[in-house]
């Protein structure tokens, strides 16, 4: 079968793998009829979230028809549709059943201390073999995967399957209440969902921060007032735009491949560069490989957390969804002890939102599929991610045919 696997960074290739066969008796093998790619495969490929293995099958969103089930996935049927939480998880431990999902006891091979367990990362998530590919092995299957109904579509399901709940999790993270002011720092696709997610929340006003025009004309969309940080400091104006107060909550949907402005009156001065660029040493560990302006680490770690520190008003609340390596040791936290914030952070808990978020694209309340600009063939793969990775104009949520 084809599929994308990593095999250092800036190096990914469209293979011939073999098919992947049931080894526990809870896996099911289901035909990816959705895959896509995510923010979180590019710090992978950039080399900002260390540790990827040589031939790890890339890829953890994934909607598709089930198989063939192990003899206790009692709960499903060859011919089902599914969808894949990005995240795997046994369905069974205290974690699991207090919906912490991402800190499954049992599903990480590593052991109950290791990392999350989800499909297509490094090493210390299992690893697991990825969803962009025509199948794949899917552990835990019987408490993973979600039935979707005929009247969803698969461009509606593909973004159930990591990115919507992921946004919907920031705004829970960040603790949105009705009526709040919510910025969103990051208007890429998990951005965008944390605006759509912030509003149903209760959000009263929600400011979208980004440094890409097409990415913030998204946000607008979703009725986000818009900042360019090349353009204006996003601090300045945010606190210009609240009289004073500053946001109640801020939701961080960049993760460590943040960037400095370039232009504009945010730029940072001598000092704070050369932090940025020790921080980017770190996470990276040596090991990125850019090429040109392909594959670049972002070249300012912790710029997210230090605006969305400054931000904020006096205690107020911070929920961060964009990735950090354990790399990564950079926190403002004389900023946010000080101004009693209160910071929450993780991995999504897919298999705990995907159901009410489902339940309320299948009754027409909203539709995920508008967050999609591009539907690529997985043989367009390498070229997909390249645009994404470059973040071309328009270039915002690529969904791949795992078949085409
Ligand atoms: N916690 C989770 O479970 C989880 C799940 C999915 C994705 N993620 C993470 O969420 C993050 C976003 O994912 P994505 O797919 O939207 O990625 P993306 O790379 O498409 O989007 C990131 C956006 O941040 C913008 N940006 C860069 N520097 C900025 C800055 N200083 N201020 C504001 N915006 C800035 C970029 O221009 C880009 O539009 C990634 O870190 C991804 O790994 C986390
Ligand atoms: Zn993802
Ligand atoms: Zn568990």
């Amino acid at each position: 079968m084809k599929a994308v696997v990593y095999h250092g960074s800036a190096d990914i290739r469209l293979e011939d793998v073999p098919e992947p066969k049931l080894t526990e008796a809870t896996d099911a093998i289901v035909r990816l009829t959705s895959s896509a790619v995510c923010g979180t495969d590019l710090h992978m490929v950039r080399g900002t979230m260390p540790g990827m293995r040589e031939g790890t099958i890339l890829g953890h969103e994934g909607v598709g028809i089930v198989e063939e089930v192990g003899p206790y996935v009692r709960n499903l049927r060859p011919g089902d549709r599914v969808i894949i939480p990005s995240t795997i998880a046994c369905g069974s431990c205290s974690y699991c059943r207090a919906g912490y999902q991402a800190q499954c006891d049992n599903a990480n091979p590593r052991g109950s201390r290791a990392g999350s367990a989800f499909f297509g990362g490094p090493e210390d998530t299992g690893p697991f073999d990825g969803l962009q590919a025509e199948f794949a092995r899917v552990p835990c299957a019987n408490a993973g995967l979600v039935p979707v109904p005929d009247s969803v579509s698969d461009d509606q399901a593909i973004m159930l399957s990591d990115i919507y709940p992921t946004g919907w999790f920031g705004a829970k993270l960040a603790e949105v209440t009705p009526g709040d002011t919510v910025a969103v720092f990051g208007a890429g696709p998990v951005g965008q969902f944390a605006v759509l997610s912030a509003f149903q929340q209760g959000a009263g006003r929600v400011i979208a921060v980004d440094g890409i025009a097409s990415r913030l004309a998204g946000a607008r969309a979703l009725h986000a007032e818009t900042v360019d940080f090349n353009e204006e400091d996003p601090v300045e104006i945010i606190l210009e735009m609240t009289r004073g107060i500053g946001v109640d909550r801020a939701i961080d949907a960049v993760g460590v491949d943040a960037q400095h402005p370039s232009s504009g009156p945010a730029v940072p001065g001598d000092e704070a560069a050369e932090e940025f660029a020790a921080e980017r040493d770190a996470a990276t560990a040596g090991g990125a490989r850019p090429a040109g302006d392909t594959w670049v680490p972002g070249d300012a770690p912790s710029q997210v957390t230090r605006w969305s520190a400054e931000a904020v008003a006096k205690a107020g609340s911070i929920g961060i969804v964009g990735l950090y390596p354990p790399t990564l040791n950079a926190y403002p936290i004389g900023t946010a002890l000080n101004r009693n914030l209160t910071i929450k952070l993780g991995i999504c808990h897919h298999r705990r939102y995907i159901p009410e978020l489902l339940a309320m694209v299948e009754a027409g309340t909203v539709d995920p599929a508008t967050i999609i600009t591009q539907h690529e063939p997985v043989s367009s793969a390498l070229d997909a991610y390249q645009a994404f990775d470059r973040r071309e104009t328009g270039w915002t949520k690529v969904v791949l045919d795992p078949a085409a």
